[in-house]
């Protein structure tokens, strides 16, 4: 084989890693963390965040939280109750993500409505 040619076999191999650890560290997935909070989250919580076997979680309830007790909460859950914690499934910047969503892009603003 032509030296050439083999270089070119490598360099088309590494190409494509590259691209992916380029993305390195990636932000998180807003669409599966989404997908996450409103059918796993909402298994319990309701598909609309008004609440079900877990309480409603409304944006105005939700500000009522620091960013950090919420993401404490979604990664560790709430012991003695059916709350489980998340930190198999999500990191600290997704829990993260979550909290702040909860608070600030919640589809449920408030019960009172
Ligand atoms: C298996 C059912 C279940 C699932 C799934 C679940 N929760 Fe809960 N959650 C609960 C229960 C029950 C409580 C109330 C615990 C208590 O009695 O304090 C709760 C409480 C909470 C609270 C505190 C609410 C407040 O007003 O004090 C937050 C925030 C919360 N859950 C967020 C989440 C998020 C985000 C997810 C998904 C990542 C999730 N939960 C998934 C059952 C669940």
């Amino acid at each position: 084989m032509l030296p050439s040619a083999r270089f070119l076999i490598c360099l088309s191999l590494l190409l494509p890693l590259t691209a992916v650890a380029g993305d390195g560290e990636a932000s998180p997935d807003a669409e599966r963390l989404e997908t996450l909070l409103y059918q796993d989250c909402g298994s319990c919580h309701g598909m609309t965040l008004r609440g079900g076997l877990g309480p409603a979680l409304p944006r105005d309830r939700m500000q009522a939280l620091s960013p950090e007790a919420l993401t404490h909460i979604i990664r560790h859950g709430i012991p003695g109750t059916a709350m489980p914690g998340w930190q198999a499934l999500l990191s600290e910047a997704e829990a993260r993500w979550i909290a702040d969503h909860l608070q600030t892009d919640n589809r449920l603003k408030t019960l009172d409505d």
